[in-house]
């Protein structure tokens, strides 16, 4: 809430800055490379040269407008040049994925006081150059996906930055050991971690910012188990554990967590190697969005359900390598999200999806689905959309005339279409009843969506009555 009045506010606050409005003849500042006209794109915000095989830096033509930011997103950029900057006026910088190696002392030389966002990741830097301590309005600041070691974060960079950055990004497969500089950003709200080759990290690993974080990323690492430094953070509400294959069910570790059990809301624990539902779920009270996709799950006991100990509203367990839909799910009676998608689930039977009374969204979306009971679905009396994508299906599930709030029903599929024909009655009465249904697909026997089917062909074609 506080963010999105934050960025309208800021976004007030730039509209009232810049003087005139956008030109979109006068007022693109991309002109040339090299004598050639490139293609940058400009829209009121932003300078847009997103994916244009740029390998050299653009000249820009000063035209005093006042932008947001510029993209220079996947291009072939090695190095960016003195004064690179010079002629545009922007706050947020897009340099990702490009083949940057080299920056002179010079290239943001205008904009150094006024940047906030700075987006290097994915590029060849091997050190943070001595002169980025000069960014002293450096909001958010990316430097992940490059080869830079752990103490190569220059010492007197980071302690600069300190008093400004709030969010901090890194990370990467060559990574050998934990930037002890870190210790340096006492503002730090959110830390997105993306990985190096360590199995450990230390246990002063958050120190500094202890009090401040709130949502942490760890992710891609070789970590055998969570990081017992976790236990440190006091405001910590989002933890993303994902990717990192070497943790298993006994690298979950209740510890880690002991800090945590108050303020923890959001948890995702994707692609672990976990095999069952995390005991340390029974000490985190708060947690109400839970992911454990991409975990090799199979089935869902009721042992593994009963260590939830608080009242989940969200729960992912997409390519879990699920078969049937767990039955001991139906202990979660708060749930009002479910994903099951990419799993192997064939069918859904009549006493599946029992007291899910709160449930309003239910995802079954890339499972080979043969059979739906047309005697399912009598407890979801909440439903309002039932994502059925990719199951091969070619009827239009029966039993969704059981559920009184449905909005969306969508069966698009790429490969194989449902069978439109009078059999199709029911639906046709459906529809009359549920005004704004949103049925989402395309027939097969007939070139129509299944909605137009339903609603203006059956009463044309086929004998009915509702
Ligand atoms: C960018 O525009 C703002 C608002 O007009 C102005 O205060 C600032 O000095 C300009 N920065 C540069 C580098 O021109
Ligand atoms: C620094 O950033 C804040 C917003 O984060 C902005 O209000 C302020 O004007 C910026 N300072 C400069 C010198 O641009
Ligand atoms: C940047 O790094 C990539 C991957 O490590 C490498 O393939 C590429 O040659 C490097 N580019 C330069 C200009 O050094
Ligand atoms: C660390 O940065 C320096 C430049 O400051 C560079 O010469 C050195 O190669 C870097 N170290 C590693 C291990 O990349
Ligand atoms: C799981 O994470 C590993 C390591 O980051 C990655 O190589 C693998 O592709 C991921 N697997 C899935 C299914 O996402
Ligand atoms: C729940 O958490 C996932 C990450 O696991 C996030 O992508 C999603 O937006 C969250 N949902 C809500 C409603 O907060
Ligand atoms: C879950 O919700 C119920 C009532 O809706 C409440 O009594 C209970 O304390 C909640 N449990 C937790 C762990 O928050
Ligand atoms: C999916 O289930 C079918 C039978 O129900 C089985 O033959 C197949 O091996 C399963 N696929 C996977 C990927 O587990
Ligand atoms: C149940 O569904 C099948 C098709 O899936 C349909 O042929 C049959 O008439 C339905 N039965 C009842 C009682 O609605």
């Amino acid at each position: 809430m506080f963010k999105i009045f934050l960025l309208l506010l800021m976004t007030a606050l730039s509209a009232a800055q810049t003087a005139r409005p956008f030109d979109r003849d006068h007022d693109c500042p991309a002109q040339t490379i090299g004598g050639k006209v490139h293609e940058c794109r400009c829209e009121p915000n932003i300078i847009e040269c997103h994916g244009r095989g740029i390998t050299t830096f653009p000249h820009f033509a000063r035209t005093g407008y006042v932008f947001q930011s510029i993209d220079l997103d996947t291009n072939g950029l090695t190095t960016i040049p003195a004064l690179a900057f010079n002629d545009i006026n922007v706050t947020d910088i897009i340099l990702s994925n490009n083949e940057i190696d080299t920056i002179d002392d010079r290239a943001f030389v205008s904009l150094e006081r006024q940047l906030r966002f700075l987006d290097l990741r994915q590029n060849n830097l091997t050190h943070l150059p001595d002169f980025f301590d000069k960014f002293v309005n450096l909001s958010i600041f990316d430097v992940s996906y490059n080869p830079i070691a752990p103490e190569n974060f220059t010492e007197n960079v980071m302690r600069e930055l300190g008093d400004y950055v709030t969010e901090f990004r890194f990370g990467d497969p060559s990574l050998t050991g934990w930037p002890t500089n870190l210790h340096h950003l006492p503002r730090l709200e959110i830390l997105k971690f993306y990985g190096g080759t360590m199995e450990r990290i230390p246990i002063t690993a958050f120190s500094g910012f202890e009090w401040p974080l709130r949502k942490l990323w760890i992710q891609n690492t070789n970590l055998i188990s969570t990081p017992i430094a976790l236990q440190d953070l006091k405001s910590i509400n989002e933890f993303h554990f994902d990717n990192n294959p070497s943790v298993g069910d006994a690298g979950i570790l209740i510890p880690a967590f002991a800090g945590l059990s108050g303020t923890l809301e959001t948890l995702s624990l994707e692609n672990n190697s976990l095999t069952t539902f995390p005991s340390v779920l029974l000490t985190l009270h708060n947690i109400h969005n839970l992911s454990l996709a991409r975990n090799n799950l199979q089935f869902v006991s009721d042992e593994a359900v009963a260590v939830v100990n608080s009242n989940l509203t969200i729960l992912n367990l997409q390519a879990c390598n699920l078969d049937r839909i767990p039955g001991a799910l139906s202990r979660l009676r708060h749930l009002e999200y479910l994903d099951f998608s990419y799993n192997n689930i064939t069918s859904i039977e009549k006493n599946d999806l029992q007291l899910m009374h709160n449930l309003r969204t239910l995802i079954v979306s890339y499972n080979p689905l043969q059979y739906i009971s047309n005697s399912t679905f009598y407890d979801l009396t909440s439903l309002r959309r039932l994502i059925l994508q990719e199951t091969g299906l070619f009827s239009v599930p029966e039993a969704i005339v059981k559920l009184p709030n449905l909005q969306t029903i969508d069966l698009r599929d790429k490969e194989s279409d449902i069978e439109c024909n009078c059999d199709l009655g029911w639906l046709y009465c459906f529809t009359k009843r549920s005004t704004g249904l949103n049925i989402l697909g395309d027939c097969y026997t007939i070139v129509m969506t299944i909605q137009d089917y339903a609603e203006n062909q059956i009463p044309k074609t086929c004998p009915i009555i509702c």
